[in-house]
């Protein structure tokens, strides 16, 4: 590496302790994922069949890619699309996989910071009150009120837009880091108080039998992709964000081992999330595949039925906010990092850049429950369409590269000596194992989960 890389790599920021980087990287992936996602998929897919394929789509393809991203990132100290040059220099344009990263982070932003819109809009609702009633109808009004009225949904974006802002203008260590510091913790504390007040109910074993019964007539090629999509964007993968946050990694941080404590942490949430939600449904009487609703109609009228309901409705919002802004920390972290080394800008300019772009590429999303809700592309709305080609098309590509460029460019040397620290850690048989599924297994599931399930085969 040339002299003048090692100078911009040493003023480079980064974060500071371990329990910081398992705090910043779980951040990442705990999010409206676990909360949204996660809970309306699998009421909507079939239960614990499909939770049985998500599971699988972590182990086999998610994790080994996590690893993978975190080690490049790491290894180069630097943006996606640098990184990407440095490790790969001259030959195929391997960068263009930090490229697509950043198109998925403005079309997941378009989508996910209208979706922290309403929940910070609703964050006030549940503390006023105002949507705490028993009668999904009156809820579904009042959500309809929220989400159709153009104002409030471009407001609300730009408020959760300038909050996130904020946070990384605090900069890598005194912005991300401190604050996901703070907020995992109160994540937990919060969900295990919710899951326990739900499991209290009538409905408790209906509500886990939902969960853990598999149905599987549910099961099909798309059900699969949605599974697999699912594991992509729980585990921030694919594109480029865990390649960005693992250049921030410390250089003794045992790899392997944090990425799979952030896997298992995260399917902790997403599991504590549905033991949250599902019970409480079931008791009351709600249709568990109402879809992303779910969070917006069905939990607010369960709420309301429950003893100390509109306490738990303020904390299950809270909660979701706390989980929402340390994955909307990541997802801008990687035009912002991006623009700021590639560009050569200030940070605070390439914030400022990236606010105004997202203002503008979020209206899509931000307006298709009112002015555009006509506007339909292949019968999406700008909304569902940002999240269909995110999750299902841009971060399993993303993944395909990343498993073939570690697995086939890379190397396994390189691999295995950046794993083990350079050879501090004695793992050499778990980087051999991750290895193998980065070769042959997780590029070639991927790529016949996503012909199949896109009806191309
Ligand atoms: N993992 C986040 C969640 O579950 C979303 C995310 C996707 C964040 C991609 C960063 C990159 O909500």
């Amino acid at each position: 590496m040339s002299q003048s890389n090692n100078r911009i790599n040493s003023k480079r920021e980064g974060f500071s302790s371990s329990f910081g980087v398992l705090a910043a990287t779980l951040g990442s992936a705990v999010g409206l994922g676990n909360i949204w996602k996660f809970p309306s998929l699998t009421g909507a897919n079939g239960g614990a069949s499909f939770l049985l394929i998500y599971l699988l789509s972590t182990l086999m393809i998610g994790l080994p890619v996590m690893i993978a991203e975190i080690t490049l990132g790491r290894k180069a100290k630097a943006n996606p699309i640098t990184a990407l040059r440095t490790l790969a220099p001259g030959r195929l344009p391997w960068w263009l996989i930090g490229v697509s990263g950043m198109a998925a982070a403005f079309l997941i932003l378009s989508f996910y910071s209208e979706v922290v819109a309403w929940v910070f809009a609703y964050v006030l609702k549940a503390v006023n009150g105002s949507i705490l009633s028993s009668d999904p109808a009156v809820t579904l009004a009042a959500f309809d009120t929220l989400s159709r009225d153009p104002v409030q949904s471009l407001l609300w974006q730009w408020v959760v837009l300038v909050f996130i802002g904020g946070i990384l203008l605090c900069g890598v260590t005194k912005g991300i880091e401190a604050i996901t510091k703070k907020l995992m913790p109160l994540l937990f504390l919060l969900l295990l108080l919710l899951g326990g007040a739900s499991l209290t109910l009538d409905g408790a074993a209906q509500g886990l039998g939902f969960l853990f019964n598999p149905e599987w007539s549910k099961l099909s090629a798309s059900v699969v992709l949605t599974a697999m999509g699912l594991a992509f964007f729980k585990l921030s993968i694919g594109m480029g964000t865990m390649m960005t946050y693992g250049s921030y990694f410390r250089d003794d941080q045992n790899i392997p081992v944090t990425a799979f404590r952030v896997m298992c942490a995260d399917l902790c949430v997403s599991l504590l999330a549905g033991i949250a939600i599902f019970p409480a449904v079931f008791t009351f009487g709600f249709e568990p595949s109402s879809g992303p609703s779910l969070v917006f109609i069905t939990i607010p009228a369960v709420f309301a039925q429950m003893p100390m309901g509109h306490v738990l409705m303020v904390m299950f919002f809270v909660l979701t906010a706390v989980a929402a802004t340390g994955a909307m920390l990541s997802l801008m972290e990687v035009p912002v990092v991006i623009l700021h080394e590639r560009l050569g800008i200030s940070r605070s300019k390439a914030i400022m850049a990236t606010l105004v772009l997202l203002m503008v590429a979020g209206s899509g999303a931000a307006l298709s429950h009112s002015t555009l809700s006509e506007f339909k592309v292949a019968g999406l709305t700008m909304f569902d369409l940002a999240d269909y080609l995110s999750s299902n098309i841009l971060l399993p590509t993303g993944g395909i590269f990343i498993a073939l460029f570690v697995g086939w460019f890379w190397g396994v040397d390189r691999f295995i000596q950046a794993l083990s620290n350079q050879g501090q850690l004695s793992n050499a048989t778990v980087a051999r194992a991750i290895f193998f599924l980065l070769r042959y297994v997780s590029p070639a599931l991927i790529l016949l989960v996503m012909l199949q399930g896109l009806d191309l085969i």
